[in-house]
């Protein structure tokens, strides 16, 4: 045996007797395999296994999936972040249902003509679905190879020696056992930091750990500075059990998802400032809390503030039901505020019931971690009605 094949050999032995249980692993269903990796794209296996059920629960097939609205879609995808990949998920599976009629593409070349499907999902989905001999990289593969070879190059160069060795390193025979036990190998043992070399069923082979320079692989990448944004959220509550939400539509973050009304700024704003703007929108009313916290994304840094406030009893706001209109509701004022873009649209802003919020709306993850505070759920709660 080469010692390729040795080390495959060895892996896809070790997966056999200590995989995780994890609900798609029950099934070769191209649809099941593809959700999982897309989900599995945006968390770990953990986090992630609850969205999976939810999705499968609610669209067993794709033909469920393709007749369902985005709304739907980015409400199960809640939380996971990077809405785009469900807008995609909603595409494709749209295609596959009506180009398709509901079958996927049986090659990795095939499955990378669909929307939402870079080489990594196509060829865990094909290696996995239909044993083709195509080799997986994602994360944990690029750790696992570059600590096993000690493949030190950055980049666009490293990326195509480890594609080269993951593909020398499949076990032909077996590549669904193979890629997902590189993966999982990357995922329980051969993780970033702590790794455990000493239960590692390959360590022997890994030439790194002989030279004890497993923390020099794979090399650190220098991080990109974030873009740091500050958005100021009015959280406009009524007696009646009622708050403002506005649905976003601009090619942005959170693209169809729905926030508080927000204006966003260059700075941290002055709060008195604001309030004299927001009452000029919203009339008169109380502020009931201030809550800062700062929401990390993958290329932007937030820097939320949320002003939850009181309105008065049927105050101004009424001129929100005047006739679909783009003007902004009102001007802020752009010296003294900073401003660099609000969502007070008549046609975009509207009353819903607070108990309704999460079930009938998708928010993103700012909103809901927000919301999950201790303090603001028991204002929100008081307010149910
Ligand atoms: N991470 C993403 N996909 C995976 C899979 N199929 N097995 C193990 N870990 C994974």
């Amino acid at each position: 045996m080469k010692n390729n094949e040795i080390v495959s050999y060895e892996l896809v032995e070790w997966f056999q007797n200590y995989k995780r249980d994890m609900p798609w692993r029950m099934s070769k269903d191209p649809y099941k395999i593809w959700l999982s990796e897309i989900i599995l794209q945006q968390t770990q296996v953990i986090q992630g296994t609850p969205y999976y059920l939810k999705f499968i629960e609610c669209f067993p097939t794709v033909h469920h999936l393709a007749r369902a609205s985005e709304e739907e879609v980015l409400r199960l995808w809640q939380g996971l972040g990077y809405y785009s990949r469900a807008r995609n998920l909603l595409h494709t599976a749209q295609f596959v249902h009506t180009h398709l009629k509901g079958v996927f593409p049986d090659s990795y070349k095939g499955l990378l003509e669909l929307k939402g499907i870079g080489e990594y999902t196509a060829a865990a989905i094909a290696s996995i679905s239909y044993n083709e001999s195509v080799a997986v990289v994602d994360g944990n593969v690029n750790r696992v190879i570059s600590r096993l070879f000690q493949i030190g190059a950055l980049q666009n160069e490293g990326k195509t020696i480890i594609k080269k060795l993951a593909i020398e390193l499949l076990n032909k025979s077996k590549p669904a056992d193979h890629n997902q036990a590189m993966m999982e190998l990357g995922s329980l043992i051969c993780k970033p930091k702590n790794p455990k070399c000493t239960i590692c069923p390959i360590s022997v082979h890994c030439m790194a750990y002989r030279d004890n320079l497993i923390q020099n692989f794979p090399p650190k990448l220098i991080k990109k500075t974030q873009r740091v944004r500050y958005f100021n959220f009015i959280v406009p509550l009524m007696n009646t059990g009622k708050v403002f939400l506005t649905k976003r539509t601009d090619n942005d973050i959170w693209k169809n998802m729905h926030t508080f009304p927000l204006i966003e700024s260059n700075e941290e704003l002055e709060h008195n400032a604001l309030f004299i703007e927001v009452g000029k929108v919203f009339g008169n009313f109380e502020v009931l809390n201030i809550t800062t916290f700062k929401h990390i994304l993958s290329h932007q840094i937030l820097k939320a503030t949320f002003y939850m406030i009181k309105l008065e009893t049927h105050s101004k706001i009424q001129i929100l039901n005047e006739p679909l209109n783009t003007s902004p509701l009102f001007a802020l004022n752009p010296t003294s505020l900073n401003f660099v873009g609000a969502t007070f649209k008549k046609n975009n802003i509207f009353e819903v019931e607070i108990k309704r919020l999460r079930e009938q709306y998708s928010l993103p993850r700012i909103i809901t971690k927000y919301m999950e505070n201790k303090e603001i759920s028991a204002f929100l709660s008081s307010l149910c009605l």
